[in-house]
């Protein structure tokens, strides 16, 4: 099969050279600005008109002109793979609907977890089986930031820094860090595990971009390790699905996960807890997902990640509960009735909550500048 790449940086080069050592697989064209090569072109209308090229691979990233792109590649009936999660979290349901009208596929798995097989086994579980719960460390930029700090006693800048020198981090380092990119992964894992769509916005997210060496102490003091987790639950016909940072207890999964490595769970009603941990970014290891994908179109023909019953959801949350850890400013308030336990550490309030819901500790927090909050994991 001829196939065409749109974007030429570092997922897009290993594509090419990954499908180079695939028999049956030649990549006709790519879409290219930044040089020039026999195979490059700067004009999309090459690739979309082009009858050889039967599947278009988007390794560009970005929402604009990514989207616009796929939906001339799907009209122009290609298959289209792609690997971006700002684009599926936002389009991915219009997308597959347009694909499926073409009879061609649409497929997204390294999207969520880089070269984790974990949507394809997800898609693959819920067909058989109920899947009542998701979740995992998406973000590999936060986890090493988090490992760093704890392990190394390395400061919050100078990890976020190490992280983008590796290539981790996104273009703009702050949808890391404030939890953005594990959200849109999590809508993925909403749509391919739960057959429900949910809009990006209505996640609630905690991120780490306010962190300090102070809150890795306190983990610590805690028998825990911080790391930046998501979740959703199925619950009476409804999704709760949420970001946060986790206390997590010393011997749970999440805390043995190092570095950037990121770890994916499911709970099946009948299969339980499945995990899954490996590369969650990085040239090759996202590049063998997206190989996977353009594989499976042929054999066994898996054109779609969502089946057409896939339908909208307002996330709730409003049943979830737990404790947290929340650090903020002397001078801030929070309800002495929600305080179980609390600690002055210089020019900080250190509380660990009550149990108390999502909904109240959002808006507790909101518009308090520098707080820190993680939902604290309790023994079982
Ligand atoms: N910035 C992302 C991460 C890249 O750190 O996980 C992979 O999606």
């Amino acid at each position: 099969m001829k196939i065409g790449i749109l974007g030429m940086g570092t997922i897009g080069s290993g594509v090419y050279e990954l499908a180079g050592k695939i028999k049956g697989l030649e990549v006709k064209k790519v879409l290219e600005k930044r040089f020039e090569a026999p195979y490059t072109t700067t004009d999309i209308e090459d690739i979309a008109s082009d009858p050889e090229i039967k599947l278009v691979v988007e390794t560009m990233g970005g929402l604009h002109p990514a989207y616009e792109y796929a939906v001339r590649m799907i009209e122009s009936g290609k298959h289209y793979v792609t690997a971006n999660k700002l684009l599926v979290s936002a389009y991915g349901q219009q997308l597959t609907a347009l694909a499926r009208s073409k009879g061609k596929a649409f497929l997204y798995s390294a999207a969520c977890g880089g070269g984790i097989p974990f949507l394809r086994n997800l898609q693959l579980a819920r067909e058989g089986d109920c899947i009542e719960e998701a979740g995992g460390i998406l973000n590999g930029t936060t986890n090493f930031i988090l490992d760093c700090m704890q392990s190394k006693g390395m400061d919050y800048h100078a990890a976020l820094a190490e992280a983008q020198e590796r290539g981790y981090a996104e273009r703009d380092s702050s949808s890391d860090t404030d939890g953005l990119d594990t959200m849109r992964k999590l809508v993925l894992v909403c749509s391919v595990g739960f057959g429900r769509i949910v809009e990006p916005s209505k996640i609630p997210v905690f991120g780490i971009t306010s962190i300090s060496s102070i809150d890795i102490e306190q983990a610590r003091s805690m028998g825990r390790c911080i790391r930046l987790c998501c979740t959703v639950k199925a619950k009476d016909g409804s999704l709760c699905a949420y970001v946060e940072p986790r206390f997590c207890l010393k011997d749970s999964p999440e805390s043995s996960i190092r570095s950037n490595v990121n770890y994916a769970w499911y709970r099946g009603k009948n299969c339980g807890v499945i995990g899954f941990s490996g590369q969650g970014a990085g040239r090759y290891p996202t590049a063998s997902n997206i190989i996977r994908d353009i594989l499976s179109v042929n054999s066994p023909g898996c054109l779609y990640m969502t089946d057409e019953s896939c339908s909208s959801v307002e996330p709730d949350c409003t049943a979830e509960s737990h404790r947290y850890y929340v650090r903020i400013s002397k001078e801030a308030s929070f309800p002495e009735s929600l305080i179980s336990r609390r600690k002055e550490s210089g020019s900080f309030s250190l509380i660990e909550t009550i149990a108390i819901s999502l909904k109240t500790i959002h808006s507790l927090l909101e518009g308090i500048a520098g707080a820190f909050a993680a939902g604290i994991e309790e023994d079982a």
